[in-house]
């Protein structure tokens, strides 16, 4: 009975934070530059070695930098960039993700 409880209790978490997804972001943008830099999920992605989970990560990943406002530059370039790193996840397409993962590109105008 008292695992019973238990489960219980662990579906409502559940329940409620991935409601909470819904209106915050699921990662800042600080954790999705870990996929990067220590998970190297942008390497594996252009060598085709990426899982499914693996890319589930990282379209959640620029779903939320694209919720959140970078520390500077322009907002309306930001959501370019997100939005192809998101598109190019979602199709698959490797040179489309090597030209939107520009490390550099997008640190010079938008990493405070
Ligand atoms: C679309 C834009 C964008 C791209 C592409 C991008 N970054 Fe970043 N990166 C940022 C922003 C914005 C910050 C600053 C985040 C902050 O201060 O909250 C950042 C910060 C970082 C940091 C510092 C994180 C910390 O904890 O302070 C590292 C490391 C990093 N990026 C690695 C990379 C690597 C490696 C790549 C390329 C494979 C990359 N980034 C590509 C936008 C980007």
């Amino acid at each position: 009975m008292k695992r019973m409880l238990l489960s219980v209790a662990v579906a409502c978490i559940a329940v409620v934070s991935v409601h909470a997804a819904d209106e915050k972001p699921k990662y800042t943008i600080k954790q999705v530059m870990k996929f990067f830099k220590e998970e190297k999920l942008n390497e594996k992605f252009l060598k085709g070695e990426i899982s499914k989970e693996e890319t589930q990560k990282l379209v959640d990943g620029f779903t939320a930098m694209g919720q959140q406002k970078p520390p500077k530059g322009d907002e309306k370039a930001w959501k370019e960039k997100t939005d192809a790193l998101l598109k190019a996840t979602k199709d698959g397409n490797k040179e489309a993700f090597g030209k939107a993962v520009n490390c550099g590109a997008c640190h010079g105008m938008h990493k405070g």
